[in-house]
């Protein structure tokens, strides 16, 4: 067995953009008149950009229309792609680059499961759009996490087995959504509260040393 591919969430574990998406619900949230702050926010961490939409709207008795929702869901995301504007290598977070590189000098297969299905525009930003070896986004999924299909499409895409694959992920969602597929996950950021994952990592850098543990008798 061992780790033979590392499936990487993007908002939030390799880039900052989690901060921004909060940011922009919080402007609609606020026109709309609808309590919103951050433990809510935590909510929709992993959750794709409709659903995400209907938690928001859970704190009000407004009926909204499917298409006063679906205007909602586009001011949305023009108020977030503002924000991306600046965007750069800068907003890669603490660790990423490291790993990467470690996984690549061990052959280990790297991709992207994100729900995003800005996922191409952000990595063409931070200078990251050819550093993995598959990506599954918020474009090729019919099924939001928990379910465990973008992770497993990533893992397709790259021929290994479920088993032998490690997710890294910042929302219980992904967690949840990684077990789901019958993979190994380690938790960072806000994940680590619901304590569901493999791993908890208090540093992005320390999967080095839990791949090393999980490989020593495989590589
Ligand atoms: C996930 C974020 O990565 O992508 C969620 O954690 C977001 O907060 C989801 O709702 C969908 O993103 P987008 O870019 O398609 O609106
Ligand atoms: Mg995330």
């Amino acid at each position: 067995m061992g780790i033979k591919a590392v499936i990487f969430d993007l908002d939030g574990v390799i880039v900052s953009t989690d901060e921004y998406h909060y940011q922009a619900w919080k402007s609609i949230a606020d026109k709309e008149k609808i309590d919103f702050d951050r433990t809510i926010n935590n909510r929709l961490r992993g959750v794709s950009r409709a659903e995400s939409l209907e938690i928001i709207l859970e704190n009000t008795n407004k009926k909204y229309t499917q298409d006063e929702k679906g205007e909602l869901l586009e001011e949305k995301n023009n108020v977030y792609k503002e924000l991306l504007k600046n965007l750069s290598a800068s907003d890669i977070l603490e660790g990423v680059n490291e790993v990467i590189d470690y996984l690549k000098a061990n052959n280990i297969k790297v991709a992207i499961g994100s729900s995003s299905k800005n996922t191409s525009l952000i990595l063409e930003k931070i200078g990251l759009s050819n550093t993995f070896d598959a990506i599954a986004d918020g474009t090729m999924i019919t099924k939001s996490k928990p379910d465990p299909e973008v992770f497993i499409l990533a893992a397709n895409k790259l021929e290994v087995l479920p088993e032998n694959c490690m997710v890294v992920e910042d929302a219980e969602a992904g967690v949840e959504a990684a077990l789901n597929g019958k993979m190994k996950v380690s938790a960072v950021g806000d994940a680590i509260k619901c304590n569901k994952a493999t791993y908890n990592l208090d540093e992005l850098i320390n999967l080095t040393n839990i791949i090393n543990e999980n490989n020593r008798y495989y590589i």
